[in-house]
Order: C-alpha cells, then sequence, then structure tokens
C-alpha cells in the first residue's frame, strides 16, 4: 500500500479533479495537496473554495512547460494527471489544443516523473475503446483493443499509450484509469446535464443532438474519485484499471428525466444537429477494480444523484451564470 503524502493534482480547477481535491482534503488529513492548473476557460479557482491553506497550494501553471515542472516536482511523491482538454465538440472545431495539452502535456509530466522518480496515476477516459453497437451485449474491458472516434479521444488514446511506453521502457511507477460519463456538481456547462439544467433555468428549451438514442455509462464524480484513490494507493504498479458504476441510459431518458424533476412537460426540448462522428455507446465492465481492490460506488441511484446535481446548479447561478453566454454563443455557430 503506498500512502501519498505530497501529491500534485494537474488540472485540479476543473470539474472532477476539483471533485478530487475536495474528496483527499475530506477523507485523507495525512496528505498535502498541490494543484497545478492553466486555469483555462474550463477551469475555476471557485470550484477550490473553502479548502483550508494548510492543505493545498495553488499553481497556476502549463503541464507543457518543463522548467515549471522541475521546480514543482521534487519533493512531492506523486502526480495525478487530471489536467486535458476534455470536451470533443470543442475538439471538432479546432483540435490543436487537444493534441498540446493531451499528448505534450502528458510527455511533459512522464518526463519530469522520470527524472524525479515518482509515482504517477494517468486519469483516462472510456472513449479510447470507440463505440459499441446500442443492441451489443458486450462492455468494454482492459482488453478491449484502441479505437478512438474523435480528436477528443484521439490524442486520450495517444497519452494513455505514451503511458505505457515509459513504464515498461523507463521502469515508472505508474497506472491507468479509464473512467465513463461523470457528473455532479462543477461540471462546465458545455457538458450535457450542466447544459441542459441552466437551460432550463435561464428559460431555454434544451438541445438533444440528432435522435437522443446514444448511451453513455454515467458516475457520479465522488465515485470517481473514490476509485482513482483506491488505485493510486492500492493499484498494480503498470496496470490499467477501468472505472464504472453500471449507469448506461441514453440520452432522451436522461433529457426527460431532468425536465421531469425540473417540472417541464418532458417534451419541452428541441433536436438539434447531431455531432459528427457522434459515438453510440459507452459501457464499462469495472470487474477488475471491484474484484481485485474491492472497490464499489456509493451513488448507485442515478434519479437522485442528478436530483442533488439540479439542486446544487439551481442554487450556485453566480457559479455558471459567467460562462453560459459565451458557451450557447460557440454552440450557436456550431448549429447545436
Ligand atoms: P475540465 O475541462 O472540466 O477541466 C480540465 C482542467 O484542466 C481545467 O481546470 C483546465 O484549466 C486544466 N488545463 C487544461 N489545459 C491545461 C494545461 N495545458 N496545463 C494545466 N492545466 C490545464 O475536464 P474534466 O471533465 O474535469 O476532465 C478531467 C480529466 O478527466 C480529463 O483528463 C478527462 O479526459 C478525464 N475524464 C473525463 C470524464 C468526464 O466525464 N468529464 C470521464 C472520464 C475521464
Ligand atoms: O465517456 C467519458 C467522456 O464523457 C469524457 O472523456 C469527456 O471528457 C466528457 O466530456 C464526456 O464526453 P461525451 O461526449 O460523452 O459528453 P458530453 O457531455 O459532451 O455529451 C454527452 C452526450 O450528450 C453525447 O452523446 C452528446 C450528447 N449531447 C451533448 C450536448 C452538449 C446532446 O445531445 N446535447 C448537447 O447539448
Amino acid at each position: 500500500v503506498f500512502t501519498p503524502r505530497n501529491i500534485i493534482v494537474t488540472g485540479g480547477a476543473g470539474f472532477i479533479g476539483s471533485n478530487f481535491v475536495h474528496w483527499v482534503v475530506d477523507h485523507h488529513p495525512e496528505t498535502h495537496v498541490t494543484v497545478l492548473d492553466k486555469l483555462t476557460y474550463a477551469g475555476n479557482l471557485e470550484n477550490l473554495a473553502g479548502i483550508p491553506d494548510d492543505r493545498m497550494d495553488f499553481v497556476r501553471g502549463d503541464i507543457c512547460d518543463a522548467e515549471l515542472l522541475d521546480k514543482l516536482v521534487p519533493g512531492h511523491d506523486a502526480i495525478v494527471h487530471y489536467a486535458a482538454e476534455s470536451h470533443n465538440d470543442n475538439s471538432i472545431a479546432d483540435p490543436e489544443p487537444f493534441v498540446r495539452t493531451n499528448v505534450v502535456g502528458t510527455f511533459r509530466l512522464l518526463e519530469a516523473v522520470r527524472k524525479y522518480g515518482i509515482r504517477y496515476h494517468h486519469i483516462s477516459t472510456d472513449e479510447v475503446y470507440g463505440d459499441l453497437a446500442l443492441d451489443d451485449p458486450a462492455k468494454f474491458t482492459e482488453s478491449t483493443p484502441y479505437h478512438p472516434s474523435s480528436p477528443y479521444s484521439s490524442t486520450k488514446a495517444s497519452s494513455d499509450l505514451l503511458v505505457r511506453a515509459w513504464t515498461r521502457t523507463y521502469g515508472l511507477r505508474t497506472t491507468i484509469s479509464n473512467c465513463s460519463n461523470n457528473y455532479g456538481p462543477y461540471q462546465h456547462v458545455e457538458k450535457f446535464i450542466p447544459r441542459q439544467i441552466t437551460n432550463i433555468l435561464t428559460g431555454v428549451r434544451p438541445k438533444l443532438y440528432g435522435a437522443g438514442l446514444n448511451v453513455r455509462d454515467w458516475i457520479h464524480t465522488e465515485d470517481h474519485s473514490s476509485a482513482v484513490w483506491t488505485i493510486l494507493t492500492r493499484g498494480r504498479i503498470g496496470e490499467t484499471y477501468l472505472i464504472g458504476a453500471n449507469g448506461e441510459k441514453n440520452n432522451i431518458d436522461v433529457l426527460r428525466m431532468i425536465l421531469r424533476l425540473m417540472g417541464q412537460p418532458e417534451d419541452a426540448f428541441d433536436h438539434v444537429k447531431d455531432r459528427p462522428g457522434h459515438d453510440r455507446r459507452y459501457a464499462i465492465d469495472a470487474t477488475k477494480l471491484r474484484t481485485e481492490l474491492g472497490w464499489e460506488p456509493r451513488h448507485t441511484d442515478f434519479e437522485s444523484g442528478l436530483k442533488a446535481t439540479i439542486d446544487w446548479y439551481a442554487n450556485n447561478p453566480q457559479w455558471w451564470e459567467k460562462t453560459k453566454a459565451a458557451t450557447e454563443e460557440r454552440y450557436k455557430r456550431q448549429g447545436q
């Protein structure tokens, strides 16, 4: 068992990274966190509000900056790497930042890990496996071949391959996790669930891509955090673990649930242009993580997790109002 005392969390001011930082601060008083985050459009220091000064340092910086990493990494015992360009639609409109941050950024971190000999956990996505047919009984496992579809997922797949090669060639102490779709507080309003909740809160009709039959495998972000901690501390070095909580739902059902929970008619939404290359279905088989490391999700009732998420957006308009208009402007230009 590895006991991390002093970890760097890259992308700790984003959605999942900040939820992880809160989770570590709440559950592991022995661990100090250094957040390294560039504060792109997706990063927000308000996500880290309320964390005591003696538990966390914040460094604004770019994971592609090798000099900065040379200053920052020594003295830490692990890096948990969340920082990424994370949104598929943005990657279709402008892929270059995805190659830079997701591929080159991961390369820089691996070089620093190699130089300073510290533990590294790599956060990745189920999208590296491509998609499944809607009627296919199969789910993704750790041995499913890589087959990414979008600029986003291909850069995440590239970064996973770098981690594997650096581990085998240089003997780095790494693990990788590939998780399904997260939901919960602090998720940017460009993403499906927050976009629709905040549309309804601002009197705009939700926007569904195509027929809405695409399936995503939803997991609450707190369950992602507990899984990452489990793998960081007890995972076998050099291994990949899939993270998921059996949360498969199609988009139209999720949207109807949001509308119902928010007191709207279930047909009060618009169909808009589909995403090019839109993956049909993701589904995770997390047997390895459950049986080998004994991890279990806690948020197994999607409807109550979704209700709590709706309440969070309804109660925190100051958090999302500033970014909402610019986000919708971008979508409008894409006809979505
Ligand atoms: P996000 O877009 O909300 O946050 C990304 C964070 O990274 C932001 O704070 C941003 O400022 C920071 N960042 C971006 N480029 C940077 C750079 N060059 N240097 C330093 N910081 C930089 O993303 P998210 O949804 O929280 O996703 C976090 C990670 O989890 C990503 O690696 C993503 O691929 C992975 N993931 C996401 C999901 C999901 O459902 N959202 C599921 C599985 C895996
Ligand atoms: O599977 C994990 C991935 O989940 C992560 O790697 C990504 O970082 C994360 O963004 C997410 O990717 P998706 O593309 O699945 O998420 P998104 O929230 O963009 O869309 C979810 C589904 O909803 C997808 O089928 C597209 C659809 N959609 C999305 C938006 C924004 C709509 O129908 N309408 C919308 O307005």
